[in-house]
C-alpha cells in the first residue's frame, strides 16, 4: 500500500519558518515568516529539479536536486494545509510544482482549482484523515505525501497517520520563529513519539534525515537507568 509520507525543511533549532506573520498575502514575501522560510528552504530554491519544475533558468545539479526529484516522483497526490496553499498559490504561478491532485485541509470552502501541467487543488473540510482519503484513491499506488506547512504536518504525525518522515536540517540557528515538533502534538506525560533513521545523506548545505515513524509509546525507567539491563530488550 501507498505510504503517507512528509517532508519539511528546518533550521538546526527545529523551526520552519521565521516568526508567523500577521498582515496579508501581499507583504508576506518581505516578512520575517518569509525570511526564515526562504533560508531553510535555500537548498530548495537552489536545486535544478526546483527550478526547472517552475521554469526558472540555472540551478545546480547536485544531490540536493536528486532528493527533490526523487520525492516528486515518489508521489502520486499531495495534502497540504490552507495556509501554504494560500501563500504557494500566489507565487506557483500558472503551473505549480506538483504536477499532481493536491487536498488542502481547511475549515473555509472553496471552489476546487485547476491549474495546468495536472495541478489541482480540492479543499478537504471534513478533516485530515478525510484528506489523505482522497488523496490516496488518485495516488495511483504512489506515495501520498504532506506538503506542509508545519501545522498540518504536526496534526497527521500526532494522529498517527504519518509512515515516514523527512527532515531536511539547514545548518542555521534562527533562534525563534515556527517550530515544527511542539507542545501541540500533544503527548502525555511519560508518552514519545518514536522514529527510526532509515537514511542520512549529508551535504553542505542541509543535511537529509528519512525516518519511518514508529508511533506512541511508553517512556518508562526500566533496567538501564540503575545498571541492570538484564531484562532490556532492545540494548543496542
Ligand atoms: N520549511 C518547509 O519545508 C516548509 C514547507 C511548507 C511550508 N512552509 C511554510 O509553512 C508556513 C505555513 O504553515 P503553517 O503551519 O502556518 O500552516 P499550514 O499547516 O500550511 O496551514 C494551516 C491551516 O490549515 C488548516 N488546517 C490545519 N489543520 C486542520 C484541521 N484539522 N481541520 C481543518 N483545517 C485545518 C487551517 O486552515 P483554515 O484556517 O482555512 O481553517 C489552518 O489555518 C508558511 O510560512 C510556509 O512558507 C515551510
Amino acid at each position: 500500500m501507498n505510504k503517507v509520507t512528509a517532508q519539511m525543511s528546518v533550521s538546526l533549532d527545529g523551526f520552519y519558518a521565521g516568526p508567523k506573520h500577521v498582515g496579508g498575502p501581499e507583504d508576506w514575501t518581505a516578512s520575517a515568516e518569509a525570511a526564515g522560510f526562504f533560508r531553510v528552504t535555500r537548498w530548495v530554491l537552489d536545486a535544478m529539479a526546483w527550478r526547472d519544475r517552475l521554469g526558472y533558468k540555472g540551478g545546480e545539479q547536485n544531490t540536493n536536486s536528486d532528493i527533490i526529484a526523487e520525492t516528486w516522483a515518489a508521489a502520486g497526490a499531495y495534502v497540504m494545509g490552507r495556509r501554504m496553499a494560500d501563500g504557494g498559490l500566489e507565487s506557483w504561478g500558472d503551473v505549480p510544482p506538483f504536477r499532481a491532485p493536491v487536498f488542502v485541509v481547511t475549515h473555509r470552502p472553496q471552489k476546487t482549482l485547476v491549474r495546468q501541467g495536472g495541478n489541482s487543488f480540492t479543499y478537504v473540510t471534513d478533516g485530515i484523515a478525510s484528506a489523505i482519503d482522497q488523496a490516496r484513491a488518485v495516488a495511483g499506488g504512489k506515495n501520498v505525501a504532506v506538503a506542509g506547512g508545519g501545522h498540518l504536518l504536526r496534526q497527521v504525525l500526532k494522529d498517527g497517520l504519518l509512515d515516514e518522515l523527512e527532515l531536511h536540517i539547514a545548518p542555521v540557528v534562527l533562534g525563534t520563529g515556527m517550530r515544527l515538533l511542539r507542545e501541540d502534538l500533544r503527548l502525555a506525560d511519560k508518552e514519545a513519539i518514536e522514529l527510526t533513521p532509515t537514511r542520512v545523506i549529508h551535504t553542505p548545505e542541509v543535511t537529509h534525515i528519512r525516518y519511518t515513524v514508529n508511533g506512541r509509546g511508553a517512556l518508562a525507567a526500566d533496567g538501564r537507568s540503575s545498571g541492570d539491563i538484564s531484562g532490556v530488550s532492545d540494548l543496542r
